[in-house]
């Protein structure tokens, strides 16, 4: 199925909810119908190009004056299976959360900590999503799609792929120019849970076995105390990236503020909690018109109504130059800005 239009309003394809319109919109759910419109609509070429998936992870702060192009491929395809492991081929626009489902309710683990994140399966391999010591990279085998720029289909090994926290290749050389259609991945019938992430361990034991259905309920469970649910408001869940900075920084920081969370990173880096930075600068439950920073996770920006995405990145700038300016510390957005 296919389907095109020209100045089409983004408002729903994007979890912000802010208004927007894109010159021209395609939407494709099988692989051979984006090389068919390529082939008979050559102006897109000399347009900016956005791939788009459920725009959980974007905020418009103007109209976009190209092309977004939306892979919305269907279907869950069991490729392999041995006694240990199945392999799973997966359309870019199956909804995350529903594979994370397929899975625990086949017993198969390797994905369950990543329950309820917003968002569909391509945007999760360009992100490499992450929450509860889980990180998507760990369970994916391959990634295809079709390279606008070589005009070709091709399939990219995890290696290609070039991994890292909240990072891939899809977010570098690869941007709006690879678009996926389909994510292979491996999961364990005989998983190792993970749960040394914060209170995972105990709000599962909370609901009694340890096992992958009651895992996934606990993270829901959590997520909901914390997040907002971007049906009730908009929001594109962390606006920025956990910052790494060189140990000597953040041994300096806990000098001064010895209860700040740190985790280690690499040899000489350490991981911060961008959530409490901001919080810190007294930002959490901050509202101005209807842009806000939610008032139980500091590090989700909010869109209480009709915020413009203006009025959010105007925000989201303004929270980063107190953290900057009080610990000395950059952050770096998560959330992919259009139209800066
Ligand atoms: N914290 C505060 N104040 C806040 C928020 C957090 O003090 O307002 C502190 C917490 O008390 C805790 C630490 O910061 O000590 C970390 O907080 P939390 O466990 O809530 O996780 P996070 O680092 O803020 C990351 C991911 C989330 C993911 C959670 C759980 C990033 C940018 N964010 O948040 O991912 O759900 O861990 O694993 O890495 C997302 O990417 O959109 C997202 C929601």
């Amino acid at each position: 199925m296919i389907r095109a239009y020209s100045n089409y309003q983004l408002r729903k394809h994007h979890t912000f909810g802010a208004n927007a319109s894109s010159k021209y919109y395609f939407e494709f759910t099988e692989a051979e119908d984006l090389t068919g419109f390529l082939a008979t609509n050559k102006d897109w070429k000399n347009l900016p190009v956005l791939i788009l998936g459920e725009g959980s992870n974007l905020l418009f702060v103007s109209d976009f004056e190209g092309i977004i192009i939306n892979p919305n491929v269907p279907g869950i395809r069991i490729v392999h299976e041995d006694r240990n492991n199945i392999w799973l081929e997966v359309g870019a626009g199956v909804v995350w959360d529903d594979l994370v489902e397929f899975a625990v309710s086949h017993q198969w683990g390797g994905i369950e900590n990543l329950s309820l994140i917003p968002g569909k399966v391509g945007a999760a391999a360009v992100q490499n999503i992450g929450a509860y010591g889980m990180e998507i990279q760990h369970q994916i085998e391959s990634v295809s799609g079709f390279d606008l720029e070589t005009q070709t289909e091709y399939t990219l090994d995890i290696v290609d792929c070039q991994y890292s926290y909240r990072d891939s290749i899809f977010k570098n050389q690869l941007k709006d120019r690879f678009v996926i259609t389909s994510v292979s991945f491996k999961l364990d019938k005989f998983p190792e849970f993970i749960l040394n992430y914060g209170d995972l361990k105990s709000e599962t034991e909370k609901l009694g076995s340890i096992n992958l259905r009651n895992i996934r309920k606990a993270v829901i469970g959590i997520r909901e105390s914390k997040l907002p649910d971007p049906k009730v408001f908009g929001n594109a869940g962390s606006f920025f990236k956990n910052p790494i900075v060189e140990s000597s920084l953040a041994g300096r920081l806990l000098e001064t503020y010895p209860e700040m969370p740190h985790y280690p990173a690499h040899e000489i880096k350490t991981k911060l909690a961008a959530g409490w930075l901001i919080e810190q600068c007294g930002w959490k439950g901050f509202r101005r018109g209807d842009a806000g920073v939610h008032d139980k996770q500091a590090l989700v920006l909010v869109n209480y109504g009709n915020a413009t995405g203006k009025e959010i990145f105007e925000l989201s700038e303004e929270i980063k130059q107190s953290v900057q300016e009080k610990f000395g510390v950059e952050l770096e957005r998560e959330v992919h800005v259009i139209g800066i």
